[in-house]
């Protein structure tokens, strides 16, 4: 009967007002609904109206009807105040709902758009928003009210599980770019959940892990980030994380969820817990968490229980209740929108495939590509190339309707390949799934089979395909997701791939044909070791349900790759500063992913995870330490060459603005990512970081010859470091060098500025009481 009812009045609220005594959510002082609530309704829309699981952990069932199939949970609803559910599903990559429905014969496919880390390597802000723009699209035609998405979490170490969901290294790209993801989003009238806040950076022990850092690495790595997209953006609602930040749930955190977020950063909107987040009802409430989600039956009694002892307090509850109606009006569903639960795949494919071209990026580049006009035959090698892998697993997954592979992408470009061959992959492939274990336990159903070991390619079998085919492409790939991290093999290439580069590249060498190696891949893997071997590499990352389209027209030459690197590839994994604090190749049986830990001891990177390379994180550790990386932060290469000239500081105010020419000099149409970093000089007070980040443009695509002029501005302000004795952003007086750079180790134009101090005073929130054994790069 409820359903019923949902089907015929959940859109349409305001119809069903009965009488005009009664107070309407939306025509009437929002104070004056939540007077009007009872306990029991305040209590009831503070805790999401959907989902038990199983004791087991293994199922998912509704307590009442989902609104949307497969969205991951909804909001309260209360009819008779005009109160109506809001509809909250994940992104990142697209709209994950499900793609059938019980006694319904038409689909309701998602568009699967590019990884978060293709997406960030772009460094396109209008690119991305206009993605953000038709994901909000898709949910709002869908039904949906709030997008659980971007995920902008730092990627501290290569093999966290969830890096694929997450930009950057770097909080001022992961800043910018989730800002536009929400922009474009949220011009669609419907919100955005901008998650996981904060420091959740493992995914091992993930809902008990204690994250123990420094006020410093808070504020100016992994809080920073979340800070410009709170101040630019102004997303509707935040996801707290599951992990504790120096001994208090993130959940739980009043220091971080209302005295940093809302009073230092201004943000107005509400916020909801992880899926099962946190321990304490009654904590969250108080701290500022205004939503439990997807919500549990005990929740209502401990809140009921804490109003009636005093340790919840009505004006509290009251402020909870009112942010989110606050929220719930201005929804698409409230405001009685006829979803069509049609939107245009046709279009949105389009600019996946566009979207997903522009995160590319080339690493390796003699003279293999793109392909020369003679090239049509490709010997198409590695697994991935027949089953390209558009992203990652997990809540980040998305119900697509196809997957383009590089074998379709290709020939959708006029290639051939070779039937034999593919043949023998399919049936390989269809084998090895065979007989794969498939995961266990809980969670299972979100973890993918491994992925089958790279077919062995006889020596004649080779030479054949040397002799027959033109050119040579060997896909390697990798998929990771929620709920685990990697493991060290996973980072390293196993036996079976080192050997086909090999072999491939010796029996096409041979011939004077070249080899081409594809990185189909949502994090960082090794590739210090093999990448003399072949004549180019394309890191491909994972392209969404268009991903072989994307790398075919890289390949042909339709597109000239201009996407940079959004993290470092160290040469070895132990190269990386949190390398020590990681819980690499830790095991399921380490921890409890029930989020109790029955054990007496604490263990080191699940229980705790110590951050003591504290500001040193990606470049900003390799570039002061002078440590060798394989691949630069922001390093990409173009078919073209671009020449950066007459580099010139305009001063506006607070806002420092670097002017510089850009010219293509080479002679493909070709676009250019220019970063700005700063250097503080010696002698300031904190230590420092040889280079940072400040900001960074794209140029529009420049044709050879053609000259533009870019404009690089950044705020005073952002010169500064955090200073944790003085709980102050202090900016020292000196001489500040600007670096302009097409890549952290390629600097182009330096300037220079004169600064005067400043300093702004913050909050003292988030200390930890525990002893870092900090790194520091002068003592
Ligand atoms: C993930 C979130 C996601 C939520 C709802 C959690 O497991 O951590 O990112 O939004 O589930 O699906």
């Amino acid at each position: 009967m409820k359903k019923i009812l949902k089907i015929m009045i959940g859109v349409a609220p305001l119809l069903i007002s009965c009488g005009n005594n009664v107070k309407q959510l939306g025509n009437t002082d929002i104070n004056k609904i939540v007077d009007a609530m009872t306990m029991e309704e305040k209590l009831h829309i503070v805790i999401g109206d959907q989902l038990e699981v199983n004791t087991d952990g293994s199922a998912v069932i509704g307590t009442s009807e989902k609104i949307v199939p497969g969205a991951a949970g909804n909001t309260y609803d209360i009819k008779r105040l005009g109160i109506t559910s809001a509809v909250l599903a994940d992104g990142p990559a697209g709209l994950r709902i499900d793609s059938t429905r019980k006694n319904d014969i038409r689909t309701y496919y998602c568009t699967h758009f590019p990884i978060g880390t293709l997406l960030a390597s772009t460094w396109n802000v209008p690119l991305v928003e206009e993605v953000g723009r038709c994901i909000g699209d898709e949910a709002k035609e869908y039904g949906v009210d709030v997008l659980l998405a971007p995920a902008i979490n730092i990627q501290r170490n290569p093999l966290c599980g969830r890096n694929f969901e997450y930009y950057s290294e770097d909080p001022i790209l992961a800043g910018k770019i989730g800002a536009a993801y929400i922009r474009g989003v949220q011009s669609n009238g419907i919100g955005t959940s901008l998650k996981h806040f904060a420091v959740n950076n493992q995914e091992t022990n993930r809902q008990n892990v204690d994250v123990r850092i420094s006020q410093r690495a808070l504020r100016e790595i992994y809080l920073k980030g979340f800070e410009i997209a709170v101040k630019e953006a102004h997303p509707w609602t935040i996801m707290s994380s599951y992990n504790y930040i120096n001994g208090i749930y993130a959940s739980q955190n009043y220091g971080l969820l209302t005295t940093l977020l809302r009073k230092e950063w201004g943000f107005k909107g509400m916020v909801m817990t992880d899926w099962y987040g946190g321990k304490d009802a009654v904590e969250q409430m108080n701290a500022g968490n205004d939503l439990l989600m997807p919500g549990r039956k005990e929740q209502y009694n401990q809140l009921k229980n804490a109003l009636a002892n005093g340790t919840l307090k009505k004006n509290g509850l009251d402020k909870n209740v009112k942010r989110i109606l606050q929220v719930v009006e201005k929804t698409p569903r409230f405001k009685n929108y006829h979803y069509s639960n049609n939107p245009d795949l046709r279009a949105h494919a389009a600019v996946t495939r566009q979207s997903a071209t522009e995160g590319m990026i080339l690493f390796k580049n003699n003279g293999a590509l793109p392909f020369a006009n003679n090239i049509r035959n490709v010997a198409l090698l590695g697994c991935t190339s027949y089953k390209f892998i558009p992203g990652g697993t997990g809540s980040g997954n998305v119900n697509r309707a196809y997957t383009v592979s590089l074998l379709d992408g290709l020939r959708n470009a006029g290639m051939n390949t070779d039937a034999t061959l593919q043949h023998a992959y399919e049936n390989y492939i269809t084998d090895a799934n065979l007989h794969a274990k498939k995961p266990t336990g809980p969670f299972s159903r979100f973890l993918s089979k491994p992925l089958p070991k790279e077919m062995i390619i006889s020596d004649s079998e080779m030479d054949y395909l040397a002799k027959t085919q033109d050119v040579a492409i060997i896909t390697l790939g990798r998929i990771s997701g929620e709920f685990v991290d990697r493991k060290e093999s996973d980072f390293l290439l196993s036996k079976e791939e080192k050997e086909l580069i090999t072999k491939t590249s010796e029996a096409f060498h041979k011939l004077g044909k070249k080899v081409i190696v594809l990185l189909n891949i949502g994090g960082v893997i090794e590739t210090s070791s093999w990448k003399a071997i072949p004549d180019a590499i394309l890191c491909a990352w994972q392209g969404g349900q268009e991903g072989g389209n994307s790398v075919a027209d890289i390949i042909t030459g339709k597109v000239c790759p201009s996407g940079k690197l959004t993290m470092t590839f160290p040469i070895n994994y132990e190269d990386d500063a949190s390398s020590a604090n990681f819980p690499k190749d830790a095991s399921m049986i380490d921890f409890n992913i029930n989020g109790k830990n029955d054990r007496n001891t604490t263990i080191k990177n699940i229980d705790y995870t110590n951050y003591d390379e504290d500001i040193y994180v990606g470049y900003r550790y390799f570039d002061s330490f002078n440590k060798h990386v394989s691949y630069p932060f922001g390093y990409g290469l173009s078919y073209t060459k671009f020449d950066y000239s007459n580099a010139h500081v305009i001063l506006k105010g607070s806002l420092i603005t670097v002017a510089v020419d850009i010219k293509n000099t080479g002679k493909t149409s070709g676009k250019e990512v220019i970063e700005l970093y700063a250097v503080a000089p010696n002698q300031v007070k904190l230590n420092k970081p040889a280079k940072e980040l400040k900001t960074f443009i794209k140029t529009k695509e420049l044709k050879p010859n053609e000259t533009v002029t870019v404009k690089l501005t950044f705020n005073k302000k952002e010169l500064a470091s955090y200073d944790d004795v003085a709980s102050s952003w202090r900016v020292d007086a000196g001489n500040y060098k600007l670096l302009i750079g097409s890549s952290s180790q390629d600097i182009r134009q330096i300037v220079n500025i004169d600064v005067k101090k400043s300093f702004v005073k913050c909050s003292d929130v988030l200390k930890t009481q525990f002893i870092l054994n900090k790194l520091k790069r002068h003592s």
